[in-house]
């Protein structure tokens, strides 16, 4: 949701810029700016579309002269993507560039204001509004009237911002967006997201809400809403720069799907110590584990499908019982959670900002909340009573498929804990759940071999118009992330259906030759998915079964098969994942589409 990067040193800014962007291109990518001081001012260019247009445009930055400047790579919530409404936004003296990821909210009322004092503007943007406040308030201090602009606008804001009037600082601000501070020799950064810093430097300050930082060549000053300088501390990043690059594959996508085995490893075996599952990091005492009357799962997108496979395996065994909320909708609904309820709230990047909103609303109730997080430091992390995070490594590609993956098996460490603490499960079932749970990452590799009757599927229905997934129980929860991973990356329209109610409306779109995804790992259902699958068939569909290794009765419906390993049936969903992202992959491929930046998405979203 818009990536951000500023730049402060000895060298020519723009180059770094630009690459900075590249690698922020996931945040959106519908238009890209940058901002670069130098002698004639503050050189503002910036274009719509992909960030390699930018680039061309100014011959990969060669063009720009000057050792200060901000970038934006943007993804539009007000204005549409134009060369206007790209950042920069510029005031009306050319006096301040400024870069902005998030909403402010009240930016119809600043800019009457604003018009009625005589300021005209030039986009449709709400971040113009910043730039003429700062002009604004703007009387020879520029930390005061940062403070003064940001005590007026309300929403979320992470801001870079540069100033004709000081050549030798870079200022950012944050406040429920992210945004980090880079360290070097002699030069410093700012960014929403690591990897477009970490060839220069690994040594990192996440800002946190309401902070201000004055960035100089060779020193950051950190300073409170009082104009008090508070002290930070950085911290050492020690993920291989590899992690955040394609390393041979086409795509980040199929590098990530393939380093799924690795990344629930390093998820799992950590928190595993003589056989028993270890989650200290949760905070919770025995007493508090004890107490809970319910779970409530909060999240998005592919995190809220974590939790609903999650609600089938806590409710199965830790026996207490779960609900699963879109937190866009959990927030406005006067949500029943109070001391009794633990709140679980699941997010890749930690900053989406409906998850967010929700995990505050259930604190301001009362409720314990932990959560499972992929970004160390991020927002919703520290902001929890207790974190878990998923050890997937920076995950790149928009559809995501490994930080899937580690959220699940995070969150089947959680029910066996569960289930034991609260004395579910007998010792002999909880020894089999946690020798199930460590034979995964080796059944996942298995499951990763079979890629050719994929691509051979994937070959037969890439023209398809529209593809249903049905399935029974936990194989209903994987179907919503098979048919959202296809969605998104193919464009194909794409339905998740529990399998027992497609014929309560959605069948009546069923027709000669549609491609019907059945799920069926799930044994004591398996026939009465596959008599569903078979209601369809008649009405002319084409099954694509998907069960486990040696199951041949698939074969008496099904036109073609994807088999997995069998693993214990609760964890069925992270084997039988597997091809569905696959055969979303190739049927992308196949369509010759933007597979990494799927249109109109964005990886991390900071706006509700
Ligand atoms: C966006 C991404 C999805 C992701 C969702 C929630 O829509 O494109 O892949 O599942 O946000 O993000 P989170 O970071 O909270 O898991």
């Amino acid at each position: 949701m818009c990536g951000i990067v500023g730049y402060i040193g000895n060298e020519q800014a723009a180059p770094f810029l630009l690459d900075g962007l590249k690698k922020l291109e996931y945040r959106g990518y519908d238009s890209a700016g940058i901002a670069v001081y130098n002698d004639s001012g503050i050189d503002v260019e910036k274009v719509k579309g992909r960030i390699k247009v930018l680039s061309d445009m100014l011959q990969g930055g060669t063009r720009v002269k000057g050792s200060l400047g901000i970038g934006h790579t943007r993804w539009a919530t007000h204005g549409k993507p134009s060369d206007i409404n790209s950042h920069p936004h510029m005031s009306e003296t050319g006096n301040f560039a400024v870069v902005h990821n998030g909403i402010i909210e009240n930016h119809m009322k600043l800019k009457n204001h604003l018009q009625e004092l005589g300021k005209s503007f030039v986009s449709d943007t709400d971040t113009e509004v910043v730039a003429h406040l700062l002009d604004h308030f703007y009387k020879g201090d520029i930390l005061d009237a940062i403070i003064k602009v940001i005590n007026m606008v309300e929403g979320s804001y992470a801001l870079g911002i540069i100033c004709k009037d000081d050549p030798d600082t870079l200022y950012a601000v944050r406040k429920d967006n992210p945004l980090i501070i880079g360290l070097g020799k002699h030069e410093n950064f700012i960014a929403s997201d690591i990897p477009a810093i970490l060839e220069k430097t690994r040594d990192i300050y996440r800002m946190q809400d309401n902070e201000i930082a004055e960035i100089k060549r060779e020193s950051v000053t950190v300073y409170n809403m009082a104009k008090e300088v508070i002290p930070f501390e950085p911290y050492h990043v020690n993920w291989d720069i590899g992690a955040a690059e394609k390393g041979g594959y086409e795509h980040f996508m199929l590098k990530e799907i393939m380093e799924q085995p690795k990344a629930i490893q390093d998820t799992i075996s950590p928190r595993i110590k003589n056989g028993k599952i270890v989650l200290d990091e949760m905070n919770l005492t025995p007493e508090e584990l004890n107490r809970f009357q319910k779970i409530v799962i909060v999240a998005c997108g592919s995190s809220y499908h974590v939790g609903v496979v999650s609600k089938y395996v806590i409710e199965k065994l830790a026996r207490i019982p779960v609900e699963v909320d879109l937190a866009s909708e959990f927030r406005y609904r006067d949500p029943l959670v109070d001391e009794t309820s633990l709140v679980i709230a699941i997010s890749q990047s930690g900053e989406t900002a409906d998850t967010l909103e929700a995990l505050r609303e259930a604190k301001r109730r009362g409720a314990k909340v932990i959560s499972v997080v992929n970004v160390v430091g991020s927002s919703i992390a520290m902001e929890s009573d207790g974190v878990l995070y998923t050890w997937a490594g920076p995950e790149i590609s928009v559809a995501t498929t490994k930080a899937y993956s580690t959220q699940l098996a995070m969150l089947y460490m959680i029910a066996i804990y569960l289930a034991k603490q609260r004395n579910r499960i007998d010792d002999a079932a909880y020894d089999h759940y946690v020798s199930e749970l460590q034979r995964l990452p080796s059944l996942v590799e298995q499951a990763l071999q079979n890629k050719e009757v994929v691509q051979y599927v994937a070959s037969r229905h890439f023209n398809a118009k529209s593809i249903f997934f049905i399935g029974r129980n936990i194989d209903y929860a994987l179907s919503l992330e098979g048919s959202l991973k296809l969605k998104e990356i193919s464009y194909i329209h794409s339905e998740a259906y529990a399998a027992g109610e497609l014929k309560h409306g959605t069948i009546s779109l069923i027709e000669d030759g549609t491609l019907v995804v059945a799920l069926a790992t799930c044994k004591k259902l398996f026939d009465k998915t596959m008599s569903n699958a078979v209601e369809v068939k008649t009405r002319g569909a084409c099954i694509l079964g998907l069960t486990t290794e040696g199951n041949e009765k698939i074969n008496d419906v099904a036109d073609h098969v994807f088999y997995v390993p069998e693993a214990e049936e609760l964890f069925m969903p992270s084997l039988a994942v597997i091809p569905l992202q696959l055969f979303a992959y190739y049927i992308a491929l196949m369509k010759n589409c933007d597979i990494d930046n799927p249109r109109n998405l964005a990886k991390s979203v900071t706006v509700e």
